[in-house]
């Protein structure tokens, strides 16, 4: 994988994972490297078979689960309770017996924030989010719709401020037009952080529209195979997929999966 001069926000060296005693083999010589563009964050987006690891390799850089071997830098460092890293689960994560309100603000009261100001904050990450009116409703389906619900998620995920945000398959429960809303929501709230965000997806078409760079697993034993610069503008709206570069990529990317996997 490419080094530059960026400095390294994350760095997975050597991984190797098994189970069974070492007899069932997952992950191997697996490298995984994210630099940090400075002022813009950088939008990686895993892309690979179902059981391939990816959302293990999310939850080796959230620090919930460590591998056989291998190492997992964050700037430069083990992983510590001082990185502010974030994470939107597969399925819905949000606590059901709490509001909308007290979900968003959760880690603001681990952090012993007053219940004014975090409430303060609260509310204008669910305005960021477009949950305004419905903070005081419990976060539980069907109170909340699915892409409500994914909306807690991404206030929740943005309130502390967070250096790394860690997405699995975010909108993969979500009807068609809802996702495409939510990878609008999510472009353009992206566009006002300076998060790095790896997020992890089987749509090739949502990968191009949100990502900066896609990496490509292969399976058997899983690692990172390709990685493909998507040299599209910055700032990504509706028109851009029907852009003739984009289809190009989207094209691209899908011919590459086609190949790892044979
Ligand atoms: N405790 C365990 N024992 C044996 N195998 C395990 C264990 N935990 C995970 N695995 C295996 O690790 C592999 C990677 O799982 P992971 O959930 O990371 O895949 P994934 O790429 O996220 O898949 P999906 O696209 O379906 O979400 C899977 O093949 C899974 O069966
Ligand atoms: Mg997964």
């Amino acid at each position: 994988m490419e080094d530059t001069n960026f400095e390294n926000i994350i760095e997975l060296r050597n991984i190797q994972q098994t189970y069974n005693g070492g007899k069932t083999v997952i992950l191997q010589d697996l490298d995984f490297l994210i630099e940090n563009k400075p002022a813009q964050g950088e939008f990686a987006v895993i892309l690979g078979p179902s059981g391939c690891g990816k959302s293990t390799v999310l939850r080796y850089i959230a620090g919930l689960q460590k591998p056989t071997a291998g190492e997992i830098l964050i700037n430069g460092k083990p992983k510590d309770e001082a990185q502010r890293i974030s994470m939107v689960f597969q399925r819905y994560s949000s606590l059901p017996w709490m509001s909308v309100l007290d979900n968003v603000s959760l880690a603001l009261k681990f952090q012993g924030i007053s219940k004014s100001e975090r409430d303060e904050r609260a509310m204008e990450f669910i305005q960021l989010v477009g949950l305004d009116g419905h903070e005081h409703k419990f976060a539980q389906y069907p109170t909340l719709s699915g892409g409500q619900m994914q909306r807690v998620a991404i206030a929740r995920s943005l309130i502390s401020n967070p250096e790394i945000i860690l997405m699995d398959e975010p909108f993969g429960a979500l009807d068609i037009n809802t996702r495409l809303q939510m990878q609008d929501l999510l472009a353009d709230i992206w566009t006002k952080f300076n998060s790095t965000i790896v997020f992890v997806t089987h749509d090739i078409q949502e990968a191009v529209y949100l990502g900066d760079d896609i990496f490509i697993m292969k399976k058997a034993p899983s690692k990172f195979v390709k990685q493909i610069n998507i040299d599209l503008p910055l700032e990504r709206n509706s028109d851009t997929k029907r852009e003739k570069h984009f289809i190009e990529l989207v094209q691209f990317v899908e011919e590459q999966m086609v190949e790892v996997a044979r």
